[in-house]
């Protein structure tokens, strides 16, 4: 029946929803260091499940050998910086190094697991909008825009351990493809909404009393769990010509205005390179999430 897939971060709260997308026609298997029923947003599963570390060679080999994995969803990540950053007071609960512990060499030893195993073909990789740099701005410059809508090919110029990690993750991925023929997708995701959390939609237009040039932190942009987890299924049943494509996913934007309008009240600066904005597009664009796989967001607010 289908196709065995291995969901890595396999407690978390996307997993959730991309295992309920795709265990109907598929053997879906999580791997995760915890069981979802002991996680801030406990949820319960009759999937099978691998209890290890990403950063443990032996499990990540361990999970792909009793999942039979030909698909790999790789979601496992520590979703935020977890090194003292200038400036910033922060209550350190794990080793400062976790971040690149976690999501750069956990991501290595999966991939290297995946080769040597040699089952899996495809790997779905959950990167970041913040790989852009939009994140954590360590300098206080502004963030650079070279051109809007910000697509596939915008320089990514990330300045916190989270953002590199995300960057440095679809590298290796991206290597292992060149070097070992595996498929991949890496989605760029924006900030993701949850159905068991509010979601505020009325933002007006974003408030911007502070602008220095450039949007920072946020491009009012979101991804919806359900859209993200539709986006799995297209990607594993879509044959792509590259060996690795990187995608922005979106499902909307948070403001009932046209993105034009919003640039020239919120960022003055940006209003030239914002004419080449398609109507009902935001300042990031997932066209080609659209053209090469199909997607088409159904959780939009609007
Ligand atoms: N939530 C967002 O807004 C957002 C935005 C952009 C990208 N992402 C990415 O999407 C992915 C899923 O995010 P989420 O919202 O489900 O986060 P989450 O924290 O709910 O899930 C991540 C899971 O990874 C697991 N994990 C952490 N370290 C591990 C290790 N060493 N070995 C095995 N598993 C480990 C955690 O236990 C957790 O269950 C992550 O890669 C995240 O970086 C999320």
């Amino acid at each position: 029946m289908g196709k065995n897939i291995l969901i890595t971060g396999g407690a978390g709260r996307l997993a959730r929803y991309v295992a309920e997308e795709l265990k109907g026609d598929n053997n879906v298997t999580l791997f995760d260091l915890v069981t979802p029923d002991s996680t801030p947003t406990p949820w319960e599963t009759d999937c099978k499940f691998v209890l290890g570390s990403l950063t443990d060679l032996g499990d990540c080999m361990r999970a792909i050998t009793l999942s039979q994995a030909e698909v790999i969803i790789h979601l496992g990540a520590i979703t935020h910086t977890t090194d003292q950053q200038p400036g910033k007071k922060m209550i350190q609960r794990r080793p400062e190094d976790t971040t690149m512990q976690v999501n750069v060499m956990g991501t290595y030893y999966l991939m290297d697991a995946a080769r040597r195993i040699g089952t899996v073909k495809k790997v779905i990789f959950a990167s970041s909008y913040y790989a852009l740099g939009l994140g954590g701005r360590l300098s206080g410059a502004p963030y650079q825009v070279d051109y809007l809508p910000i697509d596939e090919d915008h320089p990514m110029r990330p300045e916190d351990t989270y953002a590199l990690s995300k960057v440095l993750g679809e590298e290796i991925i991206e290597a292992y493809c060149r070097a070992y023929g595996f498929k991949a997708v890496a989605f760029r995701l924006m900030g993701v909404v949850y159905p068991f959390r509010e979601f505020e939609t009325n933002v007006p237009v974003p408030p911007n009393p502070d602008f220095k040039g450039g949007p920072v932190r946020t491009t009012w942009q979101y991804s919806d769990c359900r859209d993200i987890a539709y986006a799995c299924r297209l990607a594993m049943e879509k044959d792509l010509e590259n060996d690795f494509e990187p995608f922005y996913i979106v499902t909307d934007s948070t403001y009932p205005n046209d993105t034009k309008e919003v640039v020239e009240k919120s960022l003055p600066d940006l209003k030239e390179m914002a004419k080449n904005i398609k109507e009902g597009e935001g300042l990031i664009t997932d066209a080609k999430l659209r053209k090469m796989l199909g997607y088409k967001p159904r959780h939009s607010w609007r």
